[in-house]
């Protein structure tokens, strides 16, 4: 791959992408007033697009008022006036040539009750993570197992977030399918025992993931892009592989290459890792089974982790680096020696502390 790959354009259906560079979603926990983030941390949006990232995602939005919110002070984006909270931040992003993401997810079993209207959670099955909640420093509770009510209204918050989406301006919309929240869930057989035809065979654990991206795909117009976001490993008892093998990793690939989405983002912690006892990474097995553009993110912090990354896929995502450095894709074209910043150096973005 020659050197300049990472600053020329990409196309992306009916956009172009300035460049292969974007910001990956960032959980702020800033929305303590009607699910609406501060105004420091959609301005920092708004900068890291002035600062020439072609793409900016939002944190993961929540799905619904029941039992989706994982974390406090989560944004959501199903009402009016979350809606018009965020349409000027869309157009500030748009005027500096960017595209806009709205990325949502429901947390399933990782919700917080205590944040929930329901006071309740809701998985696949009736099982806890291992580890405790790092924020409470006690036990997830106990999960509902899922009635085919609570999927039916898990997929419509999906539906009326995405409609919040379009509403707002956004250029796309990225369903949230990682890290072991509810849809991954349902996808890895370590939280998913159920026996109806949501669980077993690798079809049957995505039917859900199927159901939401026809759904959303619904509402989405033709010239807005749909992308899922999938990992083989969750926030929660992390050293877990969350799929048995390479093949069923890649049957699930092939699975989303038939889905009307535009693009499938491949969340890592370092996307040079051999993945399933291969000698590939996470991006050359996908793209070994699926023509989609692929976006990739994991420890990608330097020019040479940025041209090594986009080797295998098409765009590059990075949420830490883009956190710290606000210069940070001029530093990436000047070839600046870097470090990549640890998590408790992102930790800051949890707290009011105003991002540069
Ligand atoms: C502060 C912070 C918040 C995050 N929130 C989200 C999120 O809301 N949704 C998501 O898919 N990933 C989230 N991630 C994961 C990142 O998008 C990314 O996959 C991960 O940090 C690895 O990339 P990096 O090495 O460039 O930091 C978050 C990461 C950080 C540091």
């Amino acid at each position: 791959m020659s050197t300049d790959s990472l600053f020329s354009p990409f196309q992306l259906k009916n956009f172009t992408l300035k460049n292969r560079i974007g910001v990956a979603p960032m959980t702020r926990m800033s929305s303590i007033k009607d699910s609406v983030p501060r105004q420091d941390v959609f301005d920092f949006l708004v900068r890291r697009a002035e600062n020439n990232a072609a793409m900016v995602y939002t944190e993961a939005i929540v799905t619904d008022y029941e039992s989706a919110q994982g974390y406090p002070g989560q944004a959501r984006l199903t009402t009016q006036r979350q809606i018009d909270a965020w349409r000027p931040v869309v157009q500030a992003i748009q005027q500096h040539g960017s595209i806009a993401v709205m990325q949502m997810f429901h947390c399933g079993r990782m919700a917080w009750p205590e944040v929930n209207p329901a006071g309740r959670s809701i998985a696949p099955s009736p099982l806890t993570p291992k580890q405790d909640n790092p924020l409470t420093g006690k036990p997830y509770p106990v999960p509902d197992e899922m009635s085919s009510f609570d999927i039916e209204h898990a997929v419509n918050g999906f539906v009326e977030t995405a409609r919040g989406a379009v509403a707002a301006g956004f250029d796309a919309v990225e369903i949230h399918g990682a890290h072991g929240y509810l849809i991954s869930q349902f996808l890895s057989t370590y939280t998913n025992q159920r026996s109806d035809e949501y669980g077993g065979s690798v079809e049957n654990r995505y039917r859900f993931a199927h159901e939401i991206i026809r759904a959303v795909r619904s509402v989405v117009p033709d010239d807005r892009l749909l992308f899922f976001r999938i990992s083989n490993w969750g926030v929660a008892d992390m050293e877990v592989s969350l799929f048995e093998s390479k093949e069923e990793y890649q049957q699930l690939i092939r699975l989303l290459s038939r889905e009307p989405i535009d693009a499938l983002s491949v969340s890592t912690y370092d996307f040079s890792q051999k993945a399933f006892g291969t000698r590939q990474n996470m991006a050359q097995l996908t793209r070994e089974v699926t023509d989609l553009p692929i976006m990739i993110c994991g420890r990608i912090y330097d020019r040479s982790t940025a041209d090594n990354a986009l080797a295998d896929a098409d765009i590059i995502l990075s949420a830490k680096s883009l956190l710290l450095n606000p210069n940070w894709v001029a530093d990436l074209q000047a070839g600046k020696s870097m470090e990549p910043f640890s998590s408790e150096e992102a930790n800051i973005a949890y707290t009011d502390t105003p991002l540069p």
